[in-house]
C-alpha cells in the first residue's frame, strides 16, 4: 500500500463547561462532545522522506505549526521511524472555527499512518500520541457522542446522538482559542450546563431537550467581541431551530433541528446573509 485516503470529520460541543483554571495554564473542562458528518479529506502517500505538506486552502499552513506535521514528527518519534510521507488536505472545515478541524486533520494522520507504516498501535496509544499534539485530538480519534474532562482528553463514550440535522454557519471569522481561554472570567458565569440533564436527553434520543439545555461558558467571551454570534443564533431560533448554540471557543455556531426539512428551510432562508452555512448531521 502506497497510499491511504481518510476522512477527518468535525465536532460540535453539545455543551461546554469550565470548571476551573488548572496549575498548568489550562483550563478543567466538562463538555460533550459529538462528532458531524462536515469533513476533511486526507491523502497520505509514501515519499522516500520527510514530510510534504499540500493544501487546497491557501490559508492552512503548511509548516510545522500545522497539526499534522506535529502528528507526523510525533508518531515519528514514538515509533523510532524515519519514513516520509507527503500528507495531501481537501480542506472543508472551517479554519480556527471551534470545529476542531485541525485535530480532526491531525487524528486522521496519527490513524493513517498507523495503517499505511503498519505499525499496529491500538486507538488508545494514538489517543495518548495525539493528547500532546492538541486537546481535541483524543476525541476526534474516536469520534461518535462523548462526555470529555480534563483538558478535553478524559473521554467517557455516550450513546450515539446520531442522525441529527444541523446548519453549521460560520462567521468568516478566524478565533484564537488562546485568546478566549486567556480572557474567560470565571467569577462573570451566570449560566452553566446542567451536564448531566443533557446525557439523560441524549440516552433517550430526545433532541428537543438536548436542545433548550445546551450552554457553551465560552460565549461569554467571543459573543462580547463579535456580537453577529448572537445574531446568528437568533436568526436560527427565528427560523426554525430547536436550539442554537457557538461550538467551541467559535465563532462557528449551529442550530439543531427537527428534522431535514425544517434545516433546509432555514439554509434558505439564510443562506445569503452567511457566508459560509453548511447543512450537516450528527453520526
Ligand atoms: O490544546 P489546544 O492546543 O487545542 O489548546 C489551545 C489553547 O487553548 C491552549 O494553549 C490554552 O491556552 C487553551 N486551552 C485551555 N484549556 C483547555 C484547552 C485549551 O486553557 N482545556
Amino acid at each position: 500500500m502506497n497510499e491511504i485516503i481518510l476522512d477527518a470529520y468535525a465536532k460540535i460541543n453539545l455543551s461546554l463547561d469550565v470548571l476551573y483554571k488548572r496549575n498548568d495554564g489550562y483550563h478543567e473542562l466538562e463538555m460533550i462532545m459529538q462528532q458531524i458528518n462536515l469533513k476533511d479529506i486526507i491523502t497520505l502517500r509514501k515519499i522516500p522522506k520527510g514530510i510534504k505538506i499540500t493544501c487546497n486552502n491557501p490559508k492552512v499552513p503548511l509548516d510545522s505549526s500545522n497539526l499534522v506535521y506535529k502528528a507526523y514528527v510525533a508518531i515519528c518519534n514514538r515509533c523510532n521511524i524515519h519514513k516520509g510521507v507527503w500528507i495531501d488536505i481537501d480542506k472543508n472545515i472551517p479554519i480556527a472555527g471551534g470545529l476542531a478541524g485541525g485535530s480532526a486533520d491531525a487524528a486522521a494522520v496519527l490513524k493513517g499512518l498507523n495503517q499505511l507504516w503498519e505499525l499496529k498501535l491500538e486507538d488508545k496509544e494514538l489517543m495518548s500520541i495525539g493528547e500532546k499534539i492538541g486537546s481535541d485530538v483524543p476525541f476526534c480519534i474516536i469520534g461518535g457522542t462523548a462526555l470529555a474532562k480534563g483538558r478535553g482528553e478524559k473521554l467517557k463514550e455516550l450513546k450515539n446522538f446520531k442522525d441529527k440535522w444541523l446548519l453549521i454557519a460560520n462567521p468568516d471569522l478566524e478565533v484564537s482559542t488562546a485568546y478566549v481561554y486567556g480572557n474567560l472570567n470565571l467569577s462573570n458565569i451566570n449560566t452553566r450546563p446542567n451536564t448531566k440533564e443533557i446525557i439523560k436527553c441524549i440516552n433517550n434520543d430526545d433532541i428537543a431537550g438536548v436542545s433548550k439545555r445546551m450552554v457553551n461558558v465560552l460565549e461569554s467571551v467571543t459573543i462580547k467581541e463579535y456580537p453577529v454570534i448572537n445574531e446568528i443564533k437568533e436568526s436560527m431560533l427565528k427560523f426554525g431551530a430547536l436550539g442554537s448554540m457557538m461550538s467551541g471557543s467559535g465563532p462557528t455556531v449551529f442550530g439543531i433541528f427537527k428534522g431535514k426539512t425544517d434545516a433546509v428551510k432555514c439554509y434558505n432562508i439564510l443562506k445569503d446573509s452567511i457566508k459560509q452555512l453548511i447543512i450537516s448531521k450528527t453520526m
